[in-house]
């Protein structure tokens, strides 16, 4: 009983929060590569420039909101010197991957989860030719991985659209971005297929409705703006399928969305209607792209609203013939909602809700919550049948070092052992087929949310700091022990 034995334990990370190199051996700017830090409470920015006028200013930026990303007339820019980005060097993997990877094999990963950072391959997304430095150091990265025996889950679009695309097309709101990633897709699919047997297409995708900008590369993201770019993602992942196993039956290719579980705040049938609504919000991004089709739910709402894409039937054949192989999924946290007034608004990755009267929260507001990832994975395996794949959570929490020069976790230990056992439960007790599971920032990076670096999540720290310092030193904390253990005894630790 348990996990089977070839179940995918391991960690995950995104470039932009992870390879800093900004610049380096020719890579173009991406999305994630014009916004400054912030902090809880207070929000990164996007810096902008008037091409015409040659001003510049720096915007707030806010999730949930479809306003524009930076002001009408100005284009986002990095330029300005008064403000820190921190993807420009994040945790340095791009000059640290050898040592990354070999701690990654010491705790005893079998997975590991990264993007390919598209700017690096084509800079501007509209070369004809490729960046071959780029391709250069995914190669060196994919053998390292494979020296170690450590099967790569790769990302081909995590929170980075060249920002080119962004100014140019308003991101994916055209459709020239679909043929403009399957450029991009069938060339490192092509490179790198020899190593890499599992991919996702876009990251979160459902993120488009709260985080246009960086799901998007929107920096108008308006309502109807946001439906045509997840239609633009739905077409061009459903092509990845088709293309990936065109060119190796063995791939998977899988669609990764963000899941909280909402619950309703009491038993007024109103608030379990606003928690079901908020529900399908997400689930509709599963269903285009695991269920083959465009919910009922989400056609009545765009007629409600005059939304009209632009699309074609073949658009419809390609979502429905080619599925995604299995589903993936964030979930750190579960939401709450309620109808009524007087209640504490916060946010919980990224999703409006309330307080929940029976779970504490981390210091960024997001619950802690025992049962999210049994719900999730119950729900998304009821509803689909497909094989899942728990490819984010994780705690973000202060870590200090202490007087022995060590970092003891517990909080974190606890957090994972929670969730492990709430994932073993669906496995163990529901019959759930999931294929592995990779821990969030298991190694410290930079938080897509707030832009810290000491919203830390790994298992391995980092020695750089939200003001940029540090001098990128890797070190073990004792979750890494902890995990260690739990990949080795395949779970019967927990
Ligand atoms: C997910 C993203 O939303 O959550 C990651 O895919 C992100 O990119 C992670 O880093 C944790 O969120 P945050 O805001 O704490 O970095």
């Amino acid at each position: 009983m348990g996990f089977n034995q070839k179940f995918l334990w391991g960690g995950a990370t995104a470039a932009n929060q992870y390879e800093g190199a900004y610049l380096e051996d020719g890579k173009g700017l991406s999305t994630a590569d014009v916004m400054t830090n912030g902090s809880y409470g207070k929000p990164r920015k996007v810096t902008w420039k008037n091409l015409k006028t040659g001003a510049t200013g720096a915007k707030d930026f806010l999730f949930g909101s479809g306003q524009r990303v930076v002001p009408e007339g100005t284009v986002p820019a990095v330029i300005d010197q008064k403000y820190y980005y921190p993807s420009h060097e994040a945790s340095d993997f791009y000059h640290h991957y050898q040592e990354d990877i070999k701690l990654f094999a010491e705790i005893g990963f079998k997975t590991f989860r990264m993007s390919i950072n598209w700017s690096r391959i084509f800079p501007t997304g509209e070369e004809k030719k490729p960046n071959q430095k780029g391709l250069e150091f995914y190669d060196k990265v994919f053998n390292e991985l494979k020296k170690y025996n450590i099967e790569p889950l790769v990302t081909l679009s995590h929170y980075e659209t060249p920002l080119h695309l962004a100014i140019k097309y308003n991101g994916w709101e055209s459709r020239k971005l679909i043929e403009l990633f399957m450029r991009y897709a069938k060339l490192v699919i092509n490179r790198y297929h020899d190593r890499v047997k599992y991919w996702l297409t876009f990251n979160e995708i459902n993120c488009m409705d709260v985080n246009p900008f960086l799901a998007g590369g929107l920096i108008d993201g308006s309502k109807e703006k946001r439906a045509q770019a997840a239609h633009n993602q739905f077409v061009a992942s459903a092509m990845t399928v088709k293309m990936a196993h065109e060119i190796d039956p063995e791939l998977k290719v899988g669609e990764m969305i963000a899941y909280s579980p909402v619950y309703a705040l009491t038993s007024d049938p109103s608030d379990q209607l606003a928690a079901m609504k908020m529900m399908q919000d997400t689930l509709f991004y599963a269903d285009v792209q695991t269920g083959g089709f465009y919910s009922d739910y989400k056609l009545q709402e765009y007629k409600r609203e005059h939304i009209k894409l632009n699309d074609t039937p073949k658009d419809y054949e390609l979502i429905n013939n080619f599925r995604a192989d299995f589903l993936s999924f964030s979930c750190y946290t579960s939401n709450t909602v309620t109808t009524h007034n007087g209640e504490t608004d916060f946010s919980a990755n990224l999703q409006a809700g309330v307080k929940n009267p029976y779970l504490e929260t981390n210091d960024w507001g997001w619950a802690l919550d025992p049962n999210s990832l049994r719900i999730a994975l119950n729900t998304l395996y009821d509803r689909y049948h497909k094989p899942l794949w728990i490819v984010e959570n994780g705690l973000g929490a202060i870590d200090k070092i202490n007087e022995n020069g060590k970092i003891e976790d517990d909080y974190r230990i606890k957090y994972l052992k929670m969730n492990l056992k709430s994932m073993l439960d669906a496995v163990e007790k529901d019959g759930v087929d999931l294929m592995g599971y990779t821990m969030w920032g298991c190694i410290d990076l930079v938080s897509a949310g707030t832009g810290e670096m000491d919203k830390r999540y790994g298992l391995i720290y980092v020695d750089k700091h939200n003001d940029g310092k540090g001098t990128y030193k890797r070190m073990l904390k004792k979750s890494a022990y902890w995990y260690k253990n739990v990949i080795e005894t395949n779970g019967q630790s927990l």
